[in-house]
């Protein structure tokens, strides 16, 4: 069985690396895009640079700036490399690792391939470019000698995916519960704490700069699930579309689901979950009721955390910065130094296709009701196998906590409450499981 370490002395014998070990003292950054990232990637330079080649010896230098409109004004740009806005331009640049932070499928994907195709290593913060086209992509950087790398696209500023990469070798993760959208977290937070309504929150994430202009992505779910299925894929070695994955919004959570969540000692969350076994996957992301003590429950604001469960070494959480210019530039700068001390990114070993199965959790079922209604409806669900318990009737509501259950099962019950003129709305939350 080849050794890892055999894999890359191999690889990199096959066709040699871009750059060579020991690190050399100048490293050519072509950057793509020069938004909220790329210029937290020109601060960051601009700033510690100097620090980081006292360090560890290497400058880094960005020589070239692609963008779409080239006379924007800008707080940070390169400071002498050229920005324009004609790609063949920035493609005839002679670049030691190409850094894409433009977003998007197209042109971000046309621009990587074209590098990776030339055995340039590419370093992206890019979930939706990975989440589409992520497997494909590695395929042909490893085909072409060279790398592609990714820590800045999931929960932006927190190390996953490089301890993922060097850390827990032995252990196997058996389930992720994280939150990995800051904007959700944000508003939820605002929505659960202060009361706010769902527009007041997104306004005031926009002020302070925790929401994009058009944050349907973000509040859709569509955003985690991308982000989920990049993590899936690292973990298990296996794609999984993001479309594979159940998705829910945060969009339609009020104050008063939050309060009576809180009234059972749940928080509503916006969670991200998988469950891994042999060949499948159970994932979903959604408003989810996290029990008050659970290591995710007590993680507000626009801040990002992500629960690992491992067989072996026990659990762990990391909570950080899910998104901003500086947190991410920096992500970005450890995979450029990665890249610069010749690192290849650890294969993970393919595994069985990867079959997305239902996942069954026990749901937090929230009533609002006409007064008296309680009993019988309690009794319907109960007659629908749905067994309620720790129930709570509050004024015109009833909350309860059901058994395990598919949503599909779930929706089943909404079907058959939604003729019942005694109840007035139904909602269902799925309750995270462990502590
Ligand atoms: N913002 C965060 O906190 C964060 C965190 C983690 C990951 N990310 C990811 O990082 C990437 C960049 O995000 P961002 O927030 O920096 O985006 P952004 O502020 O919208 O910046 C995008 C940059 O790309 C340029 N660009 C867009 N389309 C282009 C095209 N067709 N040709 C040339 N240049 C083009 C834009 O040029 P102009 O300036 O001329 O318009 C702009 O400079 C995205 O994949 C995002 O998901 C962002």
């Amino acid at each position: 069985m080849p050794t890892e370490t055999g894999d890359l002395v191999r690889r990199k014998a096959a066709r040699p690396a871009r750059i060579a070990e020991p690190p050399p003292g100048h490293v050519r950054i072509g950057l793509l895009g020069l938004g909220t990232v790329g210029q937290g990637l020109c601060r960051l330079l601009a700033e510690k640079g100097p620090g980081i080649e006292a360090l560890k010896g290497v400058r880094f230098e960005v020589t070239s700036a692609l963008v779409r409109d080239r006379l924007r004004g800008r707080a940070f740009a390169p400071p002498r490399g050229p920005v324009t806005d004609d790609a063949a331009e920035f493609l005839r640049g002679d670049y030691d690792c190409v850094v894409e932070a433009i977003g998007g499928t197209e042109p971000a994907h046309a621009l990587v391939s074209r590098f990776l195709r030339k055995g340039v290593p590419v370093v992206t913060a890019n979930k939706a470019l990975l989440a589409e086209h992520g497997p494909a992509l590695r395929a042909l950087a490893a085909g072409n000698g060279t790398c592609l790398r990714a820590e800045a696209a999931v929960a932006a500023g927190i190390p996953l995916l490089s301890v993922l990469e060097h850390s827990l070798q032995a252990a196997s993760v058996r389930r992720v519960t994280a939150i990995l959208n800051g904007t959700s977290n944000f508003v939820l937070t605002r929505i659960a704490r202060e009361g706010e309504r769902l527009g007041e929150a997104v306004a005031l994430a926009h002020r302070l700069g925790f929401a994009e202009a058009d944050p349907t992505l973000d509040l859709s779910g569509i955003d985690a699930a991308q982000k989920l299925a990049i993590l899936v894929e690292r973990l298990t070695g296996t794609a999984l579309p993001a479309d594979a994955i159940e998705t829910d919004g945060i969009a339609d959570v009020t104050p008063r689901e939050c309060a009576l969540a809180a009234a059972l000692g749940y928080a509503l969350k916006p969670v991200a979950h998988a469950e891994l076994g042999e060949g499948e996957v159970r994932a979903f992301v959604a408003p989810a009721a996290v029990p008050s003590g659970h290591a995710i429950a007590g993680v507000g604001e626009e801040l990002n955390v992500v629960r690992l469960d491992t067989d072996t070494a026990g659990p762990l959480t990391l909570v950080g910065k899910g998104a901003g210019g500086l947190p991410t530039a920096s992500s970005i700068l450890d995979d450029v130094l990665a890249v610069a001390r010749g690192a290849a990114e650890a294969p993970s070993s393919p595994r069985a296709p990867l079959h997305p199965a239902p996942c069954r959790t026990p749901w937090l079922l929230m009533l609002t009701l006409a007064a008296d209604a309680a009993d019988s409806v309690l009794d319907l669900l109960r007659s629908a196998g749905v067994r309620p318990r720790e129930i709570r009737e509050a004024p015109q509501a009833l909350v309860a906590v059901t058994a395990p259950e598919t949503r599909e099962r779930i929706e089943s019950v909404r079907t058959l409450l939604s003729p019942l003129r005694a109840v007035a709305d139904a909602r269902f939350f799925r309750i995270v499981k462990g502590d």
